[in-house]
C-alpha cells in the first residue's frame, strides 16, 4: 500500500502567485513512486492548481442555497476535488464545530465520492488528565454515527490522529504514544464495525512532522501516511519528507 502524504496549507500563502510557485516546486521535486500525495490549498486557489491531487479544507453539508460563506459538494466535485478535511481541531476550536456538524459532513462527502480525511486528537488537557482514549471514542463514534460499512468499504475515507497539543507546537507526538494511539483508534473502529475494516483503513498522523521526523512514523508509529501543515509550505522541506519515505 502506498503512503499517503497530505498538505494542509490552512490559511496560506497570501497570493495566487505564491501558491502556484509553491505547487510547481512541489509537483516538480515530488517524485516517489511509494508516496501519493494530496494538496489541500484554500478554496480560492483550487481551481488554479493543476497536476497533483488536491483536497479542500471544508465542505458544507447542505445540497445548495442561502449558506452565505460556504462551499458544497456539487462544487468541490465540479472542479474533481478527491479528498476534503473534515473536523481539524482548528475548525473545532475557532469555529465551534460539533461532532454532530461533523457527522453531516462526513456524510455528505461520502454521499458524493470525496474521500473524507476525518481528523481527530486531544488537547493538552484532555491528554494530561488521562482523557485520551474517551475523547477519540467520542470523536469516532459521534463523528461516524449511521455511516454505513458498505458506505466505508466503498470509500477511501481516512482518519488523521492529530493530537492538538502537537499542531505547529514544535511538540510532535511520539513514535510510540503514536503507535498506541493508532491501537486505540483501530480497536475503536473495529467495535463499530469489523477487525477487517479497521486493519484496511488509512489512518494518518499530522502535528510538527518535519522531514526530520517523518520517516520514523512510517517505520514505528503505525501510521498509512502523514498530515503536514506548517512544513508543507516550504517545498524543499515538504519534498524531504515524501523523499524519506
Ligand atoms: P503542523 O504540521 O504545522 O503542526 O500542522 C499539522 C496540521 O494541523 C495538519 O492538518
Amino acid at each position: 500500500m502506498k503512503t499517503l502524504i497530505v498538505a494542509n496549507w490552512k490559511m496560506n500563502p497570501q497570493t495566487a502567485k505564491e501558491a502556484k510557485k509553491l505547487f510547481d516546486a512541489v509537483k516538480k521535486g515530488a517524485k516517489n513512486k511509494n508516496t501519493d500525495i494530496v494538496i489541500c490549498p484554500p478554496f480560492v486557489y483550487l481551481p488554479l492548481l493543476k497536476g497533483l491531487p488536491l483536497g479542500a479544507q471544508n465542505i458544507f453539508w447542505e445540497e445548495k442555497g442561502a449558506f452565505t460563506g460556504e462551499i458544497c459538494a456539487a462544487q468541490l466535485k465540479d472542479l474533481k476535488i478527491k479528498y476534503v478535511i473534515i473536523g481539524h481541531s482548528e475548525r473545532r476550536k475557532y469555529f465551534g464545530e460539533t461532532n454532530e456538524q461533523i457527522n453531516k459532513k462526513i456524510k455528505k462527502a461520502l454521499d458524493r465520492d470525496i474521500n473524507p480525511i476525518f481528523c481527530i486528537g486531544e488537547t493538552l488537557e484532555e491528554n494530561r488528565a488521562e482523557k485520551k482514549s474517551e475523547v477519540l471514542e467520542r470523536q469516532i463514534t459521534e463523528g461516524l454515527h449511521g455511516v454505513s460499512k458498505f458506505e466505508i468499504q466503498n470509500s477511501k475515507l481516512v482518519i488523521a490522529y492529530e493530537p492538538v497539543w502537537a499542531i505547529g507546537t514544535g511538540q510532535n507526538c511520539s513514535v510510540d504514544e503514536t503507535l498506541k494511539s493508532m491501537l486505540l483508534i483501530r480497536k475503536i473502529i473495529s467495535n463499530m464495525y469489523n477487525r477487517e475494516l479497521a486493519d484496511d483503513m488509512k489512518m494518518l498522523y499530522g502535528g510538527s512532522v518535519n522531514s526530520k521526523n517523518s520517516a520514523e512514523y512510517i517505520k514505528g508509529g503505525g501510521v498509512s501516511g502523514l498530515l503536514v501543515g506548517g512544513a508543507s509550505l516550504d517545498a524543499q522541506e515538504f519534498i524531504s519528507i515524501i523523499k524519506s519515505i
